[in-house]
């Protein structure tokens, strides 16, 4: 277990389309408890491989209160949306900063647990909008091309 270094904007590993995961070994399972942590530690709801440098389609996401159910979709993908809901987003690859996206206001996603075994899962409201926002990641976009009113500040930006 471990935290990995957050990649920035302006990162061109952040640009690329992650590669479908095949197997998952023990290296996969770091990685998967490495962004586990990395998240935690960043008070992020949710991490997309690319954000460490991994180009592989997995994404971890927590929208608890108390950050303790944590979900691991490997390979997903979006099977059914509906609604929308406009509000405001961040990303740990885009520190200090929020801006105003439209998202669906549920989806449905198809993805891989850690034995391989395919499941699905449905979310509306702010699991809606982190699984979107995450799968984007794997495919090398970033929610700053989705905004509607241009990036604000928050906060001051941290070291
Ligand atoms: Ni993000």
């Amino acid at each position: 277990m471990a935290i990995r270094n957050i990649r920035e904007i302006g990162d061109s590993v952040l640009n690329k389309v992650s590669k479908e995961v095949k197997e998952v070994n023990k290296k996969l399972l770091i990685l998967i408890d490495d962004m586990l942590d990395t998240m935690y530690d960043a008070a992020g709801v949710g991490l997309a491989a690319p954000q460490v440098g991994i180009l592989k389609r997995v994404v971890v996401i927590d929208v608890s209160e108390e950050g303790n159910e944590p979900l691991v979709l490997i390979n997903p993908v979006i099977i059914e949306t509906s609604g929308e809901q406009t509000g405001d987003e961040g990303c740990l690859s885009v520190p200090g900063k929020v801006g105003t996206v439209t998202r669906p206001n549920y989806v449905k996603v198809k993805a891989y647990d850690v034995d391989m075994q395919e499941f699905t899962i449905e979310g509306t409201e702010l699991l809606a909008r982190a699984l979107t926002h995450e799968i984007d990641h794997l495919d090398g976009e970033l929610y700053v091309d989705k905004v509607i009113d241009g990036l604000r500040t928050v906060g001051a930006p941290e070291e």
